[in-house]
């Protein structure tokens, strides 16, 4: 299987979730183009079984932790940059099986902490404790082996890179054969080849792209490609999901989709961390929301408590609640 060589760069849109629009280059026209599309079930007609899909999407990796045990803690984390501190002491707890929500406005530091929790950043001061361990030095490549996986508010996809490859690259991070056992191609490592490319189609089968699987990533739709990104941080069977905002410049309906997907991705077992910017969807999917407000915690505490909490209204702008999402949208 072909890995992230050379060749092919790194397909990051830098500017792309920031404008909070769909970009022009995103139209989905592919979704007209039959051409190219993979017929799931021919490929295996256990892909037309949810439960099928869903059992080999769940996570196999054995976990210390109970449902409802705490899985990652941060205590007064912060990350200063220069003279700015982008966040401040911030304590908040992620248990097992919990959809936490964590928003704020643009600038609040929501990628930030992101960035702290995944070793993007080394804190300032503080810490992040995770699955019984702190996360102090440990390197990027170690975290996504512990078990956290995120996908990025700017898409970040092998481009040249087929939608199926784009996953397999995912669920080779878990592979154990060794360099002389790929090159020899023992057959430890072509059945792990096999598996990979086997729970790479129940990954997009399960996010809802599979018919797209032999197609460029590059080439997908916008929603096509957020959903990639998506079904490849699974690939890593995390104990923890990260997605920052992954409904970024989607319409309402597609928003709501996705909200279905982050529920169907936390009843097949996984924990999910979801930044968003906009206050309306989170509700609807989250467990628990912690407010973010430039760098500090302002709240902590249940949907329905949150959207009726004075400093969060205010943090919003002070609008009513119903129009919360749309005064956000219109916000430059
Ligand atoms: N790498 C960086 N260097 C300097 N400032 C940064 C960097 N990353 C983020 N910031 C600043 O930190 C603050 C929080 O940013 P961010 O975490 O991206 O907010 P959010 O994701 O909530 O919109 C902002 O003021 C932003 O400009
Ligand atoms: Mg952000």
């Amino acid at each position: 299987m072909t890995g992230p060589g050379a060749g092919d760069a790194l397909f990051d849109n830098d500017d792309l979730a920031a404008a909070s629009h769909r970009p022009e280059q995103y139209a989905d026209e592919q979704r007209s183009d039959p051409a190219g599309t993979v017929d799931p079930a021919a490929v295996d007609p256990a892909l037309t079984d949810p439960a099928a899909v869903a059992e080999a999407v769940a996570p196999v990796r054995s976990i210390a932790a109970e449902v409802g045990a705490v899985l990652l803690r941060t205590e007064d984390l912060t990350v200063r940059f220069g003279g700015l501190t982008a966040l401040d002491h911030v304590g908040f707890e992620i248990r097992r099986g919990e959809i936490l929500g964590l928003i704020g406005p643009n600038g609040a530091g929501k990628t930030t902490c992101f960035n702290a929790i995944t070793g993007v950043y080394r804190p300032s001061a503080g810490a992040v404790y995770f699955d019984g361990a702190v996360l102090g030095k440990t390197k990027r490549n170690q975290i996504t082996r512990l078990g956290i996986a995120r996908t990025f508010q700017n898409i970040r996809l092998f481009g040249e890179m087929t939608a199926l490859e784009n996953v397999v690259v995912g669920t080779d991070a878990r592979h154990k054969t060794s360099v002389p056992g790929a090159i020899f191609r023992t057959a430890r490592h072509r059945r792990e080849e096999r598996d990979a490319v086997e729970r790479g189609m129940a990954l997009l089968e399960f996010v809802g792209i599979a018919p797209r699987a032999m197609e460029k990533a590059r080439n997908l739709s916008y929603g096509d490609q957020r959903r990639l990104e998506i079904a490849r941080a699974l690939a890593t069977e995390p104990k923890l999901l990260c997605l920052d905002e992954p409904a970024a410049g989607f319409n309402p309906s597609e928003k709501s989709a996705l909200m279905d997907l982050i529920r169907k991705i936390r009843d097949d077992g996984f924990t999910v961390l979801l930044i968003e910017h906009d206050m309306r969807l989170v509700m609807g999917v989250t467990d628990r929301i912690v407010v973010l407000e430039f760098g500090r915690k302002i709240a902590d505490d249940l949907p329905a408590a949150i959207r009726a909490d004075p400093a969060v209204i205010a943090a919003y702008l002070g609008v009513p609640d119903d129009q919360v999402a749309g005064a956000e949208e219109g916000r430059p």
